[in-house]
């Protein structure tokens, strides 16, 4: 897609690869920048970038159909969606409830929430771009992160059910696959160990997903792997699943 005189919405904006995105998009010739998060750090960056910022639980679909309305009434469409905010509570089967409840809502139903106040409105306006932030995660899974992995997968079940429904309506669906990223969601998980897996392929800067975000739009690649390892394991999972698993599970045991 050309970025050109688009309207763009971003999630989960106010900090992190949200912020990342902001910064690179703002550097493109858009006809506007819209950001919503729960933090009303919001307004500020949204100040300092030109942009409208919008303090929008993406959990709360009344408020996030309120404001994809009045985007589109003020600008006449959203022509690209990031729809990036997410949550991880490091952990396993000691997670509370409540913690999961929040990672369904977060990382699966934030993404379903835009998607039915939007892509109508996408495909009357005979086209759209949907970007979602999922993570390597999604498709590799994750040791010690039971809940965030099991909603990352369902976040690319889901991206993929969207884009073999609406592709040829006009929406193209992106997921944005990351390994590990220099953020607060991963400062925050300081207990993980600098021995996990993970650390293998080292920590990208948010400017630097963002670059190969925008890339990705612009080439309409569904799958968006900034760390390009990521791409040999997918092919080495599913060559020989048996194998992938026990690789992994003996790579777990070493990290003990
Ligand atoms: N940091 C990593 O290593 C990494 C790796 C892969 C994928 N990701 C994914 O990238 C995305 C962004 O994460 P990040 O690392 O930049 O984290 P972050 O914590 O720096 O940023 C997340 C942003 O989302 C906002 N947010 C949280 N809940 C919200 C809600 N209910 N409504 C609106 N806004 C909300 C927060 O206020 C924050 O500004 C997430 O989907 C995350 O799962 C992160």
């Amino acid at each position: 897609m050309i970025l050109k005189n688009k309207n763009v919405v971003i999630t989960g904006a106010a900090s992190g690869i949200g912020l990342g995105l902001v910064k690179r998009f703002a550097k493109e010739d858009l006809n506007s920048l819209h950001l919503l998060d729960i933090s009303p750090n919001i307004f500020s960056i949204a100040t300092q970038y030109n942009a409208n910022g919008y303090m929008v639980d993406v959990t709360n679909e009344e408020q996030v159909a309120i404001v994809i309305k009045k985007i589109i009434e003020n600008d006449g469409s959203i022509d690209i969606y990031c729809s990036n905010a997410g949550y991880q509570k490091l952990g396993t089967l000691d997670i509370s409830n409540d913690e999961w409840d929040k990672m369904w809502q977060i990382n699966v139903m934030s993404h379903v929430y835009a998607a039915r106040n939007l892509f109508n409105e996408m495909i009357k306006n005979k086209g759209g771009y949907f970007l979602i932030t999922v993570s390597a995660a999604g498709l590799l899974n994750m040791n010690g992160s039971l809940g965030y992995a099991t909603t990352k997968h369902a976040a690319v079940g889901l991206a993929e059910n969207f884009s073999i429904m609406y592709d040829s309506k006009g929406i193209k669906i992106s997921i944005l696959c990351p390994q590990l990223v220099d953020t607060d969601m991963l400062r925050l998980a300081d207990n993980i160990s600098r021995d996990h897996p993970l650390f293998i392929d080292g920590i990208l800067s948010p400017e630097e997903v963002a670059e190969c975000a925008l890339k990705g739009i612009e080439d309409e690649s569904f799958l968006i792997l900034p760390h390009q390892q990521v791409k040999k394991y997918i092919q080495f999972k599913s060559a020989d699943y048996e194998k992938w698993l026990k690789s992994f599970s003996q790579l777990v045991e070493n990290e003990k």
